[in-house]
């Protein structure tokens, strides 16, 4: 049996969220829908959260009901407390997002919380979701190294997991959230919480600010994640996270994927055009590390087709 990898594609929300270009509602639609034409069944869509926080992402009461093929992709949303879930919940969505910071400053600049109210916010938001029914995802955001705090202890960052997962989290997603991790760590970590909650409850974030995320992809792959957040084109960064660079790139994952033998569904061809569409919004040039080779392999066709 082929292994897979499941593609969680976040260019909508963590790709766009910091853009300086407003983005309309109906070319974020268009993306989504070119990504799931590509293949992709698995979205964070938006984020339910202050509007005067992030602008980029205010229509989201708009957007969520209008998401395409919503029967067959699993859309997620991100919300910072019970508030966003309730705007969440009353958009139609079935899935949530809590992000909880493993260190104070991080969830003071990022939610205004402190630590301990930012963990009693995020248990509260998970408990509330799966008592209406919903599937509720946990964050712990800064994993490995926060940009005020410097280096975070595994440990620490394992027992917010645990008090994620006590609170009813489907799913715990470790996130590099500045892209500041080595694959060393990486594998470590990832090898401790799949050894206490085991490999399908999680997941892996990372960011390419080093040129180091597939490699903290392949570390997380070693040690048994399947499951992984990209963004097309490389797209992202965070507006409260100084340093951090775009995502991993949806393109790279899945090539590097399928080229280890995991299946993606991913359609290489269809997701470039994703990538197109996404410059063309955004009004610059986008692409993972792959994209330069994929090009020449394109002018190598027509030159063979000419
Ligand atoms: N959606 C929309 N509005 C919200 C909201 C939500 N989920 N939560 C709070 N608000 C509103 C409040 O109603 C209030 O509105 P008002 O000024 O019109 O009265 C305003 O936001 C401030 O509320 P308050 O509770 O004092 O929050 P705050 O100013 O401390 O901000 C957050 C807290 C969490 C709402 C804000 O920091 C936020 O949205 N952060 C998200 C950051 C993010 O997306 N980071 C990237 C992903 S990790
Ligand atoms: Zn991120």
């Amino acid at each position: 049996m082929t292994d897979r990898i499941t593609v969680n594609e976040v260019g909508p929300r963590d790709g766009l969220q910091n853009q300086a270009a407003a983005i309309p509602v109906e070319g974020k639609l268009a993306l989504i829908e070119a990504l799931v034409h590509a293949g992709i069944r698995s979205i964070e869509a938006t984020s339910f959260v202050s509007p005067k926080a992030v602008p980029q992402m205010a229509d989201a009461d708009e957007l969520y009901p209008r998401l395409p093929a919503s029967d067959r992709v699993a859309y997620s949303a991100l919300v910072p407390n019970r508030r966003g879930l309730a705007r969440a919940v009353q958009a139609g969505a079935k899935e949530i997002a809590v992000v909880l910071s493993a260190t104070d400053t991080m969830n003071r600049r990022n939610i205004n919380l402190s630590l301990d109210q930012a963990c009693a916010e995020s248990m509260a938001t998970i408990a509330e979701a799966r008592s209406l029914g919903m599937r509720a995802k946990g964050y712990v955001a800064v994993a490995f190294v926060c940009p005020f705090e410097g280096a975070v202890a595994p440990e620490h960052v394992l027992a917010l997991a645990g008090q994620l997962r006590e609170a009813g989290a489907d799913e715990i997603v470790i996130a590099d959230t500045i892209g500041a991790a080595a694959p060393m760590a990486v594998r470590d970590l990832m090898q401790a919480a799949v050894d206490r909650f085991g490999s399908t409850v999680l997941s892996a974030h990372f960011h390419d600010t080093r040129g180091f995320a597939l490699a903290n992809t392949w570390a997380s792959m070693e040690a048994g994640i399947r499951k992984f957040d990209s963004s097309i084109g490389g797209l992202g960064g965070c507006p409260f996270s100084p340093g951090a660079a775009g995502n991993l790139a949806t393109e790279d994952l899945v090539l590097m994927a399928e080229q280890c033998g995991f299946a993606t569904g991913v359609d290489v061809p269809a997701l470039r055009l994703a990538v197109r569409l996404a410059a063309e919004l955004v009004g610059r040039p986008l692409g993972g590390r792959t994209s330069q080779w994929l090009e020449a392999q394109d002018r190598r066709a027509i030159r063979q087709s000419a």
